[in-house]
């Protein structure tokens, strides 16, 4: 190992390591705080300047990470915020958290990552730990950021070091939380595996090392295509069952009695978030540069992407038994988030639902505690609260987001709902029209 690589090793493991963290969204701001709270010097750089004026004011706009955990970092000296990014030149420590989209034609925009790792080339000095979490497609690392950063002489490895290490964040999840899941690293060579892995180790409960970046990379987007594949699967069954007149939820529950060979998965109004439905796009675009062509993802991308549609014509087979249509009618949505309990609406089927009933000349209102406007399609909604909705005579209610804060005893009196989520289990009755 040379100096410059054990000089760095050092300074982790005496916790005197100055960490930057680029991007503070749902994973890096997470990240930013168990660092800091395990010791170290942290400062986010983001470009987001409504981030940080909320970050510089004590308020956490993740709702994982409360604001008393912001506060006390910031009181405790441990975390600081900056756009400024030549202040990267004072990190030994990297670490990159950008979003990773897709471009219209479903092809990575690694346009985020390269123009992080651009500023890291700049600030890039012996000594350094440069990591990435941003998921993407198994090369990435090597391949695009590795001969950037190379290209002032430094050598990876050597000089500095450089890994992958997907972020494995739930948010939303407060059974499994930044610190309680394991993390998964795969290093340019040894010694910047034993760095990252070190690193990590100070603030997670395990340490997985794998052989390299690709490897790392992989991991990832084995994980989230295994979801994606599942759930287009369960969905395909649910649309099954419904023709077969099986409810689908009582086999799914049946199901996973057996101790073993099944994990159950859940059908619902379709993928949201950053990762489910755009990640598995990652993994086909590049096999597809090798010739391989990637069926379930693309089967599975095609099922799941069909099911806000799918809802649409259960609401309107639901208005349609009440002798009503959807043009015309007010349609009422609980949820916008794409899932339970955040206020993060990126991909959510529910404005794609809201969308498809908007064209059909529905009156659409929406509900959701975690998300007060909501701008899509030249169209402006505001949230309005949960007790004003049950009094407003709309002619059908979604329930498209199962929020835990939604009073589902009530949900269930209001005179027709499509229950896309099976919140309303408890509470069967002919009004109730579960997915
Ligand atoms: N959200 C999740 O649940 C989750 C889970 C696991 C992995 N991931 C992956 O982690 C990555 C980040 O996702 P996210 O949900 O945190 O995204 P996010 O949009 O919430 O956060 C990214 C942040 O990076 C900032 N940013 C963009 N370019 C920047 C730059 N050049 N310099 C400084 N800041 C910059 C943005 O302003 C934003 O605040 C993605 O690759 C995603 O796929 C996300």
């Amino acid at each position: 190992m040379t100096s410059h690589a054990s000089s760095v090793i050092d300074r982790i493991r005496s916790k005197q390591a100055r960490v930057g963290i680029i991007g503070l969204g749902y994973v890096g701001l997470p990240l930013a705080v168990e660092f800091a709270r395990a010791g170290f010097d942290v400062t986010g750089f983001e470009i987001d300047e409504a981030k940080l004026q909320e970050l510089r004011a004590g308020r956490s706009y993740v709702p994982d990470v409360p604001d008393s955990q912001i506060a006390e970092a910031v009181h405790a000296g441990k975390f600081h915020v900056a756009s400024d990014m030549r202040g990267l030149t004072g990190m030994d420590v990297i670490d990159i958290c950008v979003p990773t989209p897709l471009r219209k034609t479903r092809d990575p925009d690694l346009s985020y990552v390269v123009k992080a790792v651009e500023a890291v080339a700049d600030a890039l000095h012996p000594g350094q730990l440069v990591i990435l979490e941003s998921t993407t497609y198994p090369g990435t690392t090597e391949e695009v950021a590795q001969p950037m950063l190379e290209a002032g002489g430094l050598k990876a490895d050597v000089d500095f070091l450089l890994a992958f290490s997907p972020e494995r964040v739930d948010p939303g999840n407060a059974q499994f939380t930044t610190r309680t899941i394991p993390k998964v690293v795969g290093g340019i060579g040894p010694a910047s595996t034993e760095a990252a892995s070190l690193l990590y180790g100070a603030v997670v409960s395990r340490v997985v090392c794998v052989s390299s970046t690709r490897v790392a990379e992989m991991v990832k987007l084995l994980e989230n295509t295994f979801r994606a594949v599942n759930i287009g699967l369960v969905n395909e069954i649910a649309l099954m069952c419904h023709k077969m007149d099986i409810n689908v939820w009582e086999v799914i529950d049946a199901a996973k009695t057996k101790p073993f060979g099944f994990m159950p998965f859940y059908p619902g109004p379709g993928l949201g978030g950053h990762c489910i439905p755009i990640d598995p796009y990652y993994l086909s675009w590049k096999a597809r540069q090798t010739g391989f062509e990637c069926r379930f993802i693309e089967l599975a991308g095609h099922v799941n992407g069909a099911m806000p549609e799918y809802v649409v014509q259960r609401i309107a087979d639901a208005l349609n038994s009440v002798g009503k249509p959807i043009n015309g009618m007010r349609i009422h949505l609980f949820g916008i988030a794409y899932k339970r309990d955040v206020n993060d609406m990126r991909e959510s089927p529910a404005l794609d639902i809201l969308e498809l009933l908007v064209r059909r000349g529905a009156i659409v209102s929406y509900t959701d505690p975690f998300v007060p406007e909501v701008r899509h399609g030249g169209h402006v909604f505001s949230s309005i609260s949960f007790d004003q909705a049950l009094g407003y005579p709309f002619d059908c209610a979604v329930l498209t987001t199962d929020h835990s804060v939604f009073d589902y005893a009530r949900l269930a009196t209001v005179p027709l709902i499509v229950d896309t989520r099976n919140a309303l289990r408890e509470f069967a009755r002919p009004s109730v029209v579960r997915l």
